[in-house]
């Protein structure tokens, strides 16, 4: 009790700087969405893949018709880094661009922010990063609109850009409200060519995102409603979207649980699982989307003890008639919950991702570190980690 008392005193607030559009088709509406921000030649960041399957081409067309010309840079592959981001922003500023418009998942939208953030500050990047001893942002990016092609990261409505800063092997977050895009357009029709494992890594990836900000002490009464729902929405929609990608009904459902997990952080970061997945994201190549889905049984079976009621209640948006169940049985009912779609969508284990059982010890200190481990719903250590990494690479029974 005194607990909750001591996070009710915590000082909180809660800010929305992204306007969010969404239809079957919307994405055609970007023309007028970028000359409503006033901006006249944009730079377009997306990646090789879409910019190759032509889902750019209608976007380009709606810009240049209302009168915005576009310079394009489609040079997101895998993960991004900081050469990436400076690279982006000396284009920026090169071709005196005033405007954004980033297409793609994660990595292209925070790709754009982080260009954002060069383009209207003296220092790189680094300097901003939210950490210790570093400079908070001074100045909002200039007017950015982001469109994803995948239901996960949520990152066209959070204040977070994770990027790799390949010196110390780890991805660092810039964030605030000042990162934030000004338009994010939901568009179901760019997410039906999404293959099914990536529509299962991504949609556990939001639903990872709200159930560590729904649990973590961070968490308030506004995060906790759109977190709800966005749990609700995943466990509606994302066995139809992942069996049936032309399902565009599932698909606009993922398109909106993954927005509403992204709002779910508030100005907030996540928990254990983000903060062991940006740990091996610096050091291993894997998919962001699976090495959190990977993760996020072990880790509930670690954290539920520290919030059983919340537990509860996110086994009953997952669906469980937990009617006749204790609060403890019902938390645990979450877990095994999770578990079952996990399997059900076939997420390969942290092994079959390639990551190595040896450096468990450097994986379990760089995880303590990470700042995500400072809301984590049960204290944990340097040994609680250790665990969970064993237990991930299956090197501990499940409890
Ligand atoms: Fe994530």
């Amino acid at each position: 009790m005194m607990m909750r008392i001591e996070r009710m005193m915590r000082y909180k607030g809660f800010e929305m700087p992204t306007a969010v559009k969404s239809s079957i088709g919307a994405s055609k509406h970007v023309g007028d969405e970028a000359k409503a921000l006033g901006v006249r030649k944009v730079m377009l960041v997306t990646d090789k893949i879409i910019y190759r399957a032509g889902l750019i081409h209608p976007i380009e067309q709606s810009l240049h018709e209302a009168g915005v010309t576009t310079v394009l840079f489609a040079e997101i592959a895998g993960e991004p880094d900081t050469a990436l981001v400076a690279e982006g922003s000396r284009r920026f500023k090169e071709e005196r661009c005033d405007g954004l418009v980033a297409v793609g998942g994660g990595s292209s939208m925070d790709t754009a922010k982080s260009i954002g953030v060069e383009a209207v500050h003296d220092a790189p990047l680094l300097a901003y990063e939210a950490a210790p001893g570093k400079k908070p942002l001074e100045r909002r990016i200039p007017p950015l609109i982001t469109i994803p092609t995948t239901a996960g990261t949520g990152s066209e409505v959070t204040q977070w850009a994770v990027i790799k800063d390949p010196e110390r092997k780890i991805k660092f977050n810039v964030g605030g409200p000042l990162i934030a895009a000004h338009v994010a357009i939901l568009d179901p029709e760019l997410h039906v060519s999404m293959p099914p494992h990536i529509t299962a890594a991504t949609g556990l990836d939001a639903l990872c995102h709200a159930i560590e900000c729904y649990t973590c002490h961070y968490a308030q009464p506004i995060t906790d409603a759109v977190a709800l729902l966005a749990i609700e929405y995943v466990a509606k929609y994302i066995h139809r979207a992942y069996a049936n990608g032309h399902d565009l009904e599932a698909r606009h459902g993922m398109a909106q649980a993954a927005m509403l997990a992204g709002l779910s952080y508030g100005s907030e970061s996540a928990g254990a699982v983000h903060a062991m997945a940006q740990t091996l994201g610096g050091m291993v190549p894997v998919m962001h989307g699976q090495c959190v889905a990977a993760m996020l049984v072990p880790v509930m079976e670690y954290n539920w003890l520290g919030e059983p009621e919340k537990f509860a209640r996110i086994a009953q948006a997952l669906g469980v008639d937990t009617t006749r169940m204790s609060v403890n049985d019902a938390a645990q009912a979450a877990v095994r919950e999770v578990d079952r779609l996990v399997r059900q969508l076939n997420i390969p284990t942290l092994l079959e991702q390639g990551v190595n059982p040896e450096d468990i010890e450097r994986y379990a200190q760089a995880a303590f570190e990470d700042p995500q481990t400072v809301g984590n719903p049960r204290d944990i250590g340097i040994e609680g980690y250790r665990w969970l990494y064993r237990r991930c690479l299956g090197l501990e029974p499940s409890t």
